[in-house]
């Protein structure tokens, strides 16, 4: 745990539909003594705003974070960029964040870390995972998908990344909507590095 407290990571958070996985996701770190990079796109903004209220706009994220999720999530911190500085400390190689997550991830943004295009401050951090060779988790959500989605999916997987598509399991017998955002949300901060109990593990049988 004193290891994980000096972690840094960052956390894209694009335009597709998810954004509960998003949040979910961001608290988990936070409350694990994170420190989050987050950077949003314009689309993930309206997202966030959409599908889980005004009070979750990114300007009030903290309060909403530690209202939904306990005030454990204070123990993390969050530097908040915009999606347009390529000037950001995530933007090089030399700053040290150890992985990135991108949470949902749209097929427009998918594209673009596909074919190292670094248009926005999300392409580049990812193009930045790629060539250190650190850790970079997408989580795409889109169906059904187009040829060219597919390949780009591939083509980042080729590249190193970890497809981690948005589709929570059953075998967990979920009851809430928390409950599949929890799930997903464990399996990115595993596919990070990070040790969690936010699903128990598998049994070896269904509710067991
Ligand atoms: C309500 C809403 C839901 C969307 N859901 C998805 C989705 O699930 N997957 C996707 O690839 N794009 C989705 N889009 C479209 C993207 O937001 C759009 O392509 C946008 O340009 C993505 O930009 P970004 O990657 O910079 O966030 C959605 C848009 C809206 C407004």
């Amino acid at each position: 745990m004193a290891g994980e407290r000096r972690r840094s990571v960052a956390l894209a958070i694009t335009g597709a539909s998810g954004a509960m996985y998003a949040t979910r996701t961001l608290a988990a770190l936070l409350s694990r003594g994170v420190h989050v990079e987050l950077v949003i796109s314009d689309y993930g903004r309206r997202l966030l705003r959409d599908e889980l209220g005004e009070e979750a706009a990114v300007e009030q994220l903290m309060p909403y974070l530690s209202g939904r999720y306990g005030d454990e999530v204070g123990r993390g911190s969050i530097a908040l960029h915009s999606n347009r500085d390529l000037g950001a400390t995530i933007a090089s190689g030399s700053h040290g964040c150890s992985g990135m997550a991108i949470v949902p991830c749209s097929m427009k943004t998918l594209a673009g870390v596909a074919h190292g295009l670094s248009r926005s401050l999300v392409e580049r951090a990812a193009d930045v995972m790629l060539k250190e060779r650190r850790r970079l988790v997408i989580v795409p959500r889109e169906t059904p998908m187009s040829l060219p989605q597919l390949r780009n999916m591939v083509l980042c997987a080729e590249a190193g990344a970890m497809m981690l598509p948005a589709m929570p399991a059953f075998y967990q017998l979920p009851k809430t909507l928390d409950d599949l955002a929890d799930f997903m949300a464990g399996k990115i901060l595993g596919a990070l590095g990070f040790e969690h109990d936010l699903y128990p593990p598998w049994s070896g049988r269904v509710g067991a």
